[in-house]
């Protein structure tokens, strides 16, 4: 069943993200079509939403799983001045995670710095695209996918470490709810993380990573330690053996034995 956009729009509660909605059946990558919106200037807030992909990615180059009519795929343009820029790899998986348990009921924990598990296996993930034009940014590009409907017989490949809310639930759930519910969560955590530290600590405590012996991989380093805690600015404080605390801003956490 293809989304009832008018359904997701009467839910709509807010007041820039998502005013400006650009649907596809299919699209190579939403993260593309929204580039080149952005490009031709797409104010903030403007939604690209596709119900398949056939090129949709993930991070570290790799694919993700983008059939039709069953998920969510979408790309969010914003426009952050640089103080803004780093809080949407917070807002961002705490929207999917609050939007999810609104839902549905379901508590969603984030994996530092912006997966979302249920019982250990992925839901969602996001790739976070900013562009600059000199020490500014001109505009990110802010692209969750979402496994929603997803009967997860029909991606055998992924489905040891991914899931869907079907799976978990038990049942199907409204996409377009979800959709809504996630872009509602969106601007009032991104208008509230300029104005209070409440949503870091929100993100904060979902984490599944904290107090935990990881392994964060970034840029063909790995380090290894203790997920102590986050920063202001989210990124991961590691407690290396030799006792040194090092500074990680992105990268990817597998849990160490
Ligand atoms: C990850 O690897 O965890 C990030 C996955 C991001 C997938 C979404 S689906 C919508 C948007 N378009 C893409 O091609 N990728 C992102």
């Amino acid at each position: 069943m293809w989304l009832n956009l008018a359904s997701v729009e009467e839910r709509l509660a807010t007041r820039y993200i998502g005013r400006r909605l650009l649907y596809f059946t299919s699209t190579g990558s939403t993260m593309d079509s929204a580039r080149s919106e952005a490009e031709a200037g797409a104010p903030e807030g403007t939604v690209v939403l596709a119900e398949e992909q056939t090129k949709g990615r993930g991070r570290f180059g790799r694919a993700w799983v983008s059939p039709a009519g069953k998920n969510l795929y979408l790309t969010l343009i914003m426009r952050p001045a640089l103080d803004r820029l780093r809080s949407l790899s917070i807002v961002s998986p705490l929207a999917v995670a609050l939007a999810i348990e609104d839902a549905t009921g379901l508590t969603p924990r984030i994996k530092w710095p912006n997966d979302i598990l249920i019982n250990g296996r992925k839901l969602s993930g996001i790739l976070i695209e900013s562009e600059f034009s000199g020490p500014s940014p001109e505009y990110a590009l802010v692209g969750p996918g979402i496994n929603v409907n997803l009967d997860m017989e029909e991606a055998p490949e992924i489905a040891q470490i991914a899931t869907s809310v079907k799976r978990e639930l038990g049942r199907e759930t409204s996409r377009e709810e979800l959709l809504a519910g996630f872009l509602n969560r969106f601007e009032q955590l991104y208008d509230g993380a300029a104005k209070s530290d409440a949503v870091h600590d929100q993100w904060r405590s979902r984490l599944d990573t904290l107090g935990r012996n990881v392994h964060v991989t970034f840029r063909d380093q790995v380090y290894e330690g203790r997920a102590e805690d986050v920063d202001r600015d989210g990124n991961l404080i590691l407690v290396e053996p030799d006792g040194a605390r090092r500074v990680i801003e992105a990268g990817e956490v597998t849990l160490r034995a």
